[in-house]
């Protein structure tokens, strides 16, 4: 069968002070890390930490409901909160996995993710504890 999952886009990890895990990126690992960028349609602030083969992404709450606000309740200290992996046909993609039993998280229909390209969520309780958002590439 033929895989349906291109690259890792990005790594999202949730963080309690996202200067603070900015600057250990920036002067501790020596990488290229993005000024703040507040979201606030998706209630997030991210800054983009740039590798050659993919993107971190440092997430933290913006606004009152935040969609990363829980997360970071439950781990004060921040944690992995989900990987992105491109595929080349969201839709399609989307369809197979509901018929394989996977349950798309909010309404099933893509929406502009933070990268301003279709995005959809899968719950995590049917990928072994990890939250999965499928990008179009
Ligand atoms: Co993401």
């Amino acid at each position: 069968m033929e895989s349906i999952l291109g690259e890792l886009n990005h790594v999202a990890i949730v963080v309690p002070d996202l200067d603070t895990a900015a600057r250990r990126y920036r002067d501790v690992f020596g990488a290229r890390v993005s000024a703040p960028l507040p979201l606030p349609d998706h209630g997030v602030t991210t800054v983009f930490v740039e590798l050659s083969n993919t993107k971190i992404e440092l997430l933290h709450p913006l606004g009152d409901a935040s969609p990363v606000a829980a997360f970071l309740a439950r781990n004060p200290a921040g944690g992995i909160h989900h990987l992105c992996y491109e595929v080349d046909d969201l839709g399609g993609a989307r369809d197979r996995l509901v018929q394989a039993g996977a349950r798309v998280l909010g309404d099933g229909e893509p929406k502009i993710g933070a990268h301003g390209k279709p995005v959809l969520f899968l719950h995590p309780k049917d990928f072994d504890g990890t939250l999965i958002e499928l990008e179009q590439r």
